[in-house]
């Protein structure tokens, strides 16, 4: 199909959220699809499944590189070597420059399981469950130079339970994940979702940039 929008992932993992833009990029309908992706490390399960589904993949190790705008500007170079127009970041650990979130600007997304701009950075789970929040959820946002803070596309929210421990909330925040990126990179890539001033403005048409799973599954 033509016209659909170019997309490369950064992974440093597991690649679930990977795998679950692989599959949506299956759909004839869907508007993108996946060029090439990118791991920091080379065990990375996530290029395992990358190359099972007969897609390019790289290992661009930042340990190999002076500091983080050497590291940056590979990927960007391998990005525009393979034609890429949307870079999402899925499981991504590392933190970018500014030269490089200004190169993709407007085109770059990252998912992060929290409800945004509630528990940043690290451990995520377990700062909302040791908050004692009642919702949970995922975010998927443009990236910005401050780590988790960029404008918001879209979320996603899943209940809170009282016998919830990391891995039962991070398991059904993960479902969430695996819905709300395929859902948020339709709409950059149809360009119903856009980055206008440091927000988001939607299409007309656009889909609505929510989720929710309540009651508990
Ligand atoms: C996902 O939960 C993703 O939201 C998180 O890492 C996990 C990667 O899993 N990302 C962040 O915490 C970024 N701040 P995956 O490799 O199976 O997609």
């Amino acid at each position: 199909m033509s016209g659909r929008k170019r997309v490369g992932v950064l992974i440093s993992g597991r690649g679930s959220n990977l795998v679950s833009l692989i599959e949506a990029a299956g759909q004839p309908d869907f508007p993108a699809e996946i060029a090439l992706v990118i791991s920091n490390k080379a065990d990375a399960l996530g290029l395992v499944r990358a190359a099972e589904a007969g897609i390019a993949t790289a290992v661009i190790d930042h340990k190999a590189y002076k500091g983080r705008e050497a590291f940056d500007t590979a990927l960007t170079a391998a990005f525009k070597e393979a034609g890429v127009d949307i870079v999402c970041n899925a499981g991504f650990m590392r933190l970018h420059s500014a030269v490089f979130v200004r190169e993709w600007h407007g085109r770059q997304l990252n998912i992060h399981p929290s409800l945004l701009p509630a528990f940043r950075g690290l451990h995520p789970h377990a700062q909302a469950l040791e908050a004692g929040v009642r919702v949970a959820g995922a975010t998927v946002h443009f990236v910005s130079e401050d780590m988790d803070a960029g404008p918001i596309i879209a979320q996603g929210a899943v209940p809170v339970l009282p016998s919830d421990d990391e891995d039962t909330l991070s398991a059904r925040i993960l479902a969430m994940e695996h819905r709300l990126f395929p859902l948020a990179l339709r709409l950059v890539a149809t360009g119903a979702a856009q980055l206008e001033g440091g927000h988001v403005v939607y299409g007309a048409d656009a889909a609505p940039p929510f989720l929710a799973s309540f009651p508990a599954p």
